[in-house]
């Protein structure tokens, strides 16, 4: 189909080949880590430093980590859509950069990027790939000890919301890519598709919660699903 519009989402399986731990896996971020101490503003409140340090932790391992084939294959779908006149938009709940580095132009990052920095006093952005602490002070209004990594936590309204529901309006299809479909609004996003008469594609290792809702399911590895997928697509 030409002039195809696609809205992906993506979670931590499509970086999960890369390295970087998922977050309810056995193992997995949220088994080693107490969600309301790391990644909630009450725990931000009461224990900077040790929030810090966790998102230092993840910053850090960026630089050890590559794309892997399911970032490029998705980049290769962005271009290619985009030659035939039709456009992909990628929303991912990732806090990673891969998707850039695999060669995406444009990435919807719904809760945040963890090479950026949010001054919780005047609200200034700035791009920020070092370990930060409380003593970091903002590059705009210098207020020292309200800067946080740019992370949406939970309790918080996602980045974006009004134009991946505008982008979900105008699209043909919505997939899935690597996500539990836990975490709200995101989850709910095949839902909505499904509402407006959207054709639905889940890829990921195992059935989502969601996985009900969607027309079709393929399971296996995001590194050897995507590109097989995009192949397709594009072909
Ligand atoms: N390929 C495809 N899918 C995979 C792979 C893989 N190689 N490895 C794991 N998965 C799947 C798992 O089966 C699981 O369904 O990826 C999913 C990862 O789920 P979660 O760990 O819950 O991650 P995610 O869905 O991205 O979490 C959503 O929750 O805690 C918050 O803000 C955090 O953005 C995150 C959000």
């Amino acid at each position: 189909m030409k002039s195809q519009k696609i809205v992906i989402l993506t979670g931590a399986g499509v970086s999960a080949e890369s390295g970087i731990d998922t977050f309810r896996a056995a193992g997995g971020l949220w088994e080693n880590h107490r969600v309301e101490d790391v990644a909630t503003p009450e725990g931000f409140a009461k224990d900077p430093e040790l929030v810090h340090r966790f998102y230092n932790l993840r910053r850090a391992a960026l630089k050890t980590v590559k794309p892997n084939p399911a970032h490029y294959a998705l980049a290769k779908l962005e271009a290619g859509l985009m030659e035939q006149g039709g456009q992909l938009t990628l929303v991912t709940q990732n806090v990673d950069d891969l998707h850039e580095r695999g060669g995406a132009k444009e990435v919807i990052h719904m809760h945040g990027i963890l090479t950026s920095m949010l001054c919780g006093t005047c609200e200034h952005r700035w791009e920020h790939l070092e370990d930060a602490s409380p003593n970091l002070s903002c590059r705009k209004c210098y207020v020292t000890g309200t800067s946080r990594p740019d992370i949406v936590w939970f309790g918080e309204m996602p980045y974006a919301m009004h134009v991946i529901e505008e982008r979900l309006a105008a699209c043909d299809l919505f997939v899935s890519i690597g996500t539990s479909g836990a975490v709200y609004p995101a989850a709910g996003f095949v839902q909505l598709a499904r509402s407006m008469g959207k054709a639905t594609l889940e890829l990921n290792l195992e059935r989502s919660q969601g996985s009900n809702f969607f027309d079709e399911t393929r399971l296996g590895p995001a590194g050897t699903l995507v590109p097989q997928w995009v192949d397709e697509v594009l072909s």
